[in-house]
């Protein structure tokens, strides 16, 4: 086993963790996962993350998930958390309570960085917009290899109301649509997108990825499209990665990080 991370993706549900292999992406242990408190104020979710690190004795830095836009640690939305978040530094909140360093991202943009890392947008040169389909819709803009943060174009307005409220996989739920009636909403969705950003790959994710053949192949693009490798645990490999980059960048820069000293150069 190689190096180590640890992601949480906290949603307007569960609040999941596990460690991550942060050679290969994979996870390295089960997740864990709590149900995430009613109201989500910020003390309740701080408090079931630290519960979500407990479970695994984390010591390190805790790379987490937030489903909102997250600018420098803060939240500055809220469309599926208590709107007693806007404005709260997700990085400091959850820091208290966990005792770790914190580094907080939108949901859509980490489950983007871990396929852009490892998935199913690695390599990828140009644009990909990974596009999460849960209880709400999450993008992630990738330009060669490059997030974009904080894209938030599931909040796109179409026939004059915000789509993510037609076309998530929760709205799907919500109305008892077959994958058909269902698939021709995301086509309105993506032929949106596609108009707009003309993207080389658009990568599908979110738990209801899992079904991707009932509906992907019913989509007309001119893009490629394809379910995410990692599905519903995109979130949790990449806010892990994210957490755990300034020590990997430090170590490929070949400075011993016991001593903070570089082994190439003599004292
Ligand atoms: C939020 C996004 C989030 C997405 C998926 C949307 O309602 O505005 O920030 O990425 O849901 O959770």
């Amino acid at each position: 086993m190689g190096r180590l991370g640890f992601g949480v993706d906290i949603g307007g549900s569960g609040i999941k963790g596990a460690v991550v292999d942060l050679d290969t992406g994979a996870l390295a242990t089960e997740r864990f996962k709590v149900l995430t408190p009613q109201p989500s104020t910020p003390p309740a979710v701080a408090s079931a993350v630290a519960e979500v690190a407990r479970n695994f004795a984390w010591q390190g830095a805790i790379g987490c998930t937030f489903p909102a836009v997250v600018r420098a640690g803060e939240a500055r939305s809220a469309a599926n958390v208590d709107r007693s978040w806007i404005g709260t530094n997700i990085e400091k909140v959850v820091g208290a309570a966990t005792g770790s360093a914190v580094i907080a991202v939108n949901d859509a943009d980490a489950a983007g960085v871990a396929e852009a890392t490892w998935g199913a947008a690695k390599g990828q040169r140009g644009l990909v917009v990974v596009v999460t389909l849960g209880t709400g819709i999450g993008t992630a803009l990738i330009y060669d290899g490059v997030l974009v943060p904080n894209s938030e174009l599931g909040h796109l307005e179409l026939e004059g109301v915000d789509y993510e409220t037609k076309a998530s996989a929760a709205a799907r739920e919500r109305d008892g649509l077959s994958w058909e009636k269902w698939a021709k909403r995301l086509q309105r969705y993506f032929s949106a997108l596609e108009f707009y950003l003309s993207p080389e790959l658009f990568v599908v994710g979110g738990g209801v990825s899992r079904r991707a053949d009932k509906f992907l192949p019913l989509l007309k693009l001119e893009a490629h499209i394809v379910p995410a490798s990692f599905q519903n645990e995109a979130g949790i490999i990449g806010a892990a990665y994210l957490a755990a980059r300034p020590e990997l960048d430090r170590e490929s820069a070949g400075i011993d990080i016991t001593s903070g000293r570089s082994p190439l150069v003599t004292p």
